[in-house]
């Protein structure tokens, strides 16, 4: 099998927005309680009740932004539930995920320390669902504003002098269903409403992101494009990689079989044409592309751990979720001249998370693998480039065994990602850099022999990245040799 990657490193094609590399934490199951916060007198060793095992790991990806509360729950909660002394904060239902009790410990305030700590931008999705206009508009006053007002005496009481920066702001969430079960010329209309009382105060300079579509529904951007696009910065877009059927049964994180290891694959690759067609739309009528298509619920999603809450969500992660991660990341790089944010879902224990945690105990999964090794795109110059691959092909499933992207960093340094979604073959790619001559080159690489490997808590180490050398420098370029099911990134010096 022969791959061919032509790179012209003097092609500069835009920037990959940093905010591809964002997060989501939502208050469900043990994502946001045991997984981050643990409280300021838990026997887990943490700053400000943030853990500090969790908060080290975080700290190492450069999370640029941080989605929260919601989510499904972001249209059920009440901000005013989660400020001042937390003894006497309300306890309620969280009625979308496993019915248990919301103590609302972590709210507002907590949610700004965690970002300040990580120094990533926190993006809060308002509740439209089930809030008012009032209530939203005075959550953005309690948070930026600066002058004298009742929310900025409330915040000062609760211990916040200065207002925060407060940059994405998220006009409710999946307001086709849990968000309140709308037809899109219904939310168009409230989302013109909402947005109109998120203030900006001062010099805090709101982003506002309207609530898009689910999946493949054309018709929600459509919509939203036509009646509110001027009035909005980002339109969001979920899509979740299934292999099985929602409702009937997603599929196994780790038993699964060689059909529902090539349908993730297949699934997750579709991304790219959602964000094409959802794109073309968007151009009819934003040809500039001023507004950003913004991926604020994505990853993979399967059946919950046997004997765990189905209201949690917690699923493990393998070499399969690294792919998965590996070439959706591609393709959002590739893309990013509209897709100017993703966050996956979800940060730690929820979904295709980056940390499990059981306990005192904290393991890294292979999708955190990927997310460090593609540090080097965040912020990058997105370098032009063509590349040709083989199909794989099982039964009617057909997808491409290479996916690839290539950036110039803020460092000067060539980095190509590579995804080999091949499980058998190895595959040698002809690399020609066009434009610049290859110095020093190091690689980096991902990759198992089994096709459900993972970590856990007894091998917590048992797939992590090494050093990548299977490589040979000729006088164009490169020859490259990806091993199977691997996930690799290059880093070329000019020379
Ligand atoms: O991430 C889990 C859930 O998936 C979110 O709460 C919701 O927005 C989506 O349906």
């Amino acid at each position: 099998m022969s791959t061919k990657l032509l790179i012209q490193a003097d092609v500069t094609e835009g920037k990959i927005n940093k905010n591809i590399y964002g997060h989501f934490a939502e208050h469900l199951g043990r994502g946001i309680y045991e997984g981050i916060w643990v409280g300021e007198d838990s026997s887990i060793p943490n700053t400000k009740g943030i853990r500090n095992d969790v908060l080290e790991a975080l700290k190492q990806l450069h999370i640029p932004v941080l989605r929260w509360p919601g989510g499904c729950f972001a249209d059920e909660y009440h901000w005013k539930d989660g400020i001042g002394p937390r003894e006497k904060r309300k306890r309620m239902v969280n009625t979308h995920w496993g019915g248990v009790v919301e103590n609302n410990h972590f709210g507002t305030h907590e949610f700004f320390t965690l970002c300040e700590l990580l120094d990533a931008e926190p993006y809060i999705c308002g509740n439209v669902g089930s809030g008012t206009v009032q209530e939203m508009s005075e959550w953005v006053e309690y948070m930026t504003f600066d002058g004298e007002s009742p929310m900025t005496a409330w915040r000062q009481e609760n211990g916040r002098e200065e207002p925060w920066k407060l940059k994405y702001f998220g006009v409710g969430n999946e307001n086709w269903g849990c968000g309140g079960n709308m037809r899109p010329e219904y939310y168009a209309d409230l989302y013109r409403r909402y947005q109109t009382y998120v203030r900006n105060y001062g010099d805090n300079k709101l982003y506002k992101i309207a609530g898009g579509a689910n999946i493949d529904d054309y018709q929600w951007t459509d919509v939203l494009m036509r009646e509110a696009a001027a009035m909005m910065d980002g339109l969001s877009l979920h899509y979740y990689t299934i292999p099985g059927d929602f409702w009937l049964g997603k599929g196994s994180a780790t038993d699964f079989t060689e059909k529902e290891w090539h349908l993730t694959l297949k699934r997750a690759l579709w991304i790219e044409e959602l964000i094409e067609k959802h794109g073309t739309i968007m151009d009819k009528y934003d040809p500039e592309k001023r507004v950003g298509l913004i991926i604020d619920e994505w990853g993979t999603w399967f059946d919950v751990e046997p004997g765990t809450n189905p209201g949690f969500l917690y699923q493990q992660n393998t070499i399969r979720d690294a792919l998965v991660a590996g070439a959706s990341l591609n393709i959002f790089n590739n893309h990013s001249d509209r897709v100017q944010m993703a966050n996956i879902a979800q940060t730690v224990n929820v979904l295709q998370a980056m940390i499990l945690t059981e306990g005192q105990e904290m393991i890294k999964t292979p999708t955190y693998h990927v997310f460090d090794l593609y540090q080097v795109h965040q912020d990058a110059d997105r370098l032009s480039f063509h590349l040709e691959t083989d199909n794989l092909t099982h039964g009617e499933l057909e997808y491409p065994s290479v996916t690839a992207s290539v950036s110039k960093g803020q460092d000067g340094k060539i980095h190509i990602s590579f995804c080999n979604l091949d499980d058998t073959n190895d595959v040698q790619v002809d690399t020609e850099l066009r434009g610049a001559a290859a110095g020093k080159v190091t690689g980096q690489v991902l990759t198992a022999n089994e096709k459900d490997a993972r970590n856990t808590f007894e091998k917590p180490d048992a797939v992590q990245t090494t050093a990548f050398t299977n490589f040979t420098k000729h006088d164009k370029g490169l020859q490259v040799t990806l091993p199977p099911m691997s996930v690799t990134v290059l880093t070329i010096e000019e020379g």
